[in-house]
């Protein structure tokens, strides 16, 4: 969801204002995904471990903004039939913002349409290195499987989209985006609108994967 302070930059706004516009954004799309059948899974980068690095003022407003928007959305979660499925090391988080999470989680555990997951306090490689110290100690060879149950999710990427006009991964689902198709847009995170993304789904739906194979 990158470009969140480059369009409120555009307009004259406080980097902040950004955040706030694309929280509103994660809203529709999660809404829009909840009522695609086809859509099993969505899961959205929020907070990455690399973004602890930005200035204190713009953490805490990250912060506070999750939490806010996860108090609101519980009921949307619940009316959608949508379950909450964070992937991150939360720990890091205050204590407040932890239990807002876990209470979202176990809120939503029933139901059992759209899974939505934000990443949080998440990075691809720390998630790695904390699977391999869960599984590290037993006696087998570590397999493919073993590595992937112990990772925070286990479910290969499809389609993964970048927004903001980089062409990077930057540390997100990297074990699990082995074969996923790779879209990027240079539509800023606070414009992607759900037309956007049914345009994006409909070329995706007409790519042959192969998987290494052969056709
Ligand atoms: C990247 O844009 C975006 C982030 C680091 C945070 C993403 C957060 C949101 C979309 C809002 C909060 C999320 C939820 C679920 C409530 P950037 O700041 O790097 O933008 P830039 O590249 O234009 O500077």
């Amino acid at each position: 969801m990158d470009g969140n302070g480059r369009w409120a930059e555009l307009q004259g706004k406080k980097r902040v204002k950004g955040h706030e516009e694309g929280a509103e954004v994660v809203k529709k799309i999660t809404t829009y995904c909840s009522k695609n059948p086809d859509i099993e899974r969505l899961t959205l980068y929020a907070f990455s471990t690399e973004n602890w690095k930005r200035p204190r003022l713009e953490v805490e407003f990250l912060m506070k903004l999750l939490e806010k928007y996860l108090k609101n959305e519980l009921t949307v979660y619940l009316e959608n039939n949508v379950r909450f499925e964070p992937i991150g090391d939360i720990r890091a988080f205050s204590k407040s913002l932890q239990k807002t999470i876990k209470d979202v989680k176990e809120k939503t555990a029933h139901c059992d349409g759209l899974v939505q997951s934000l990443a949080l306090n998440y990075g691809a490689q720390d998630e790695m290195i904390r699977a391999i110290n869960k599984i590290k100690k037993c006696d087998e060879d570590i397999t493919e499987t073993m590595l992937s149950n112990a990772l925070d999710c286990n479910h290969n990427v499809d389609l993964l989209i970048r927004t903001g006009g980089d062409h990077r991964l930057s540390n997100f689902l990297l074990w699990q985006s082995a074969y996923a198709e790779l879209f990027f847009t240079d539509t800023l995170w606070p414009d992607f609108t759900t037309n956007d993304l049914e345009k994006i789904i409909k070329n995706f739906t007409k790519i042959e994967r192969r998987f290494g194979g052969l056709k």
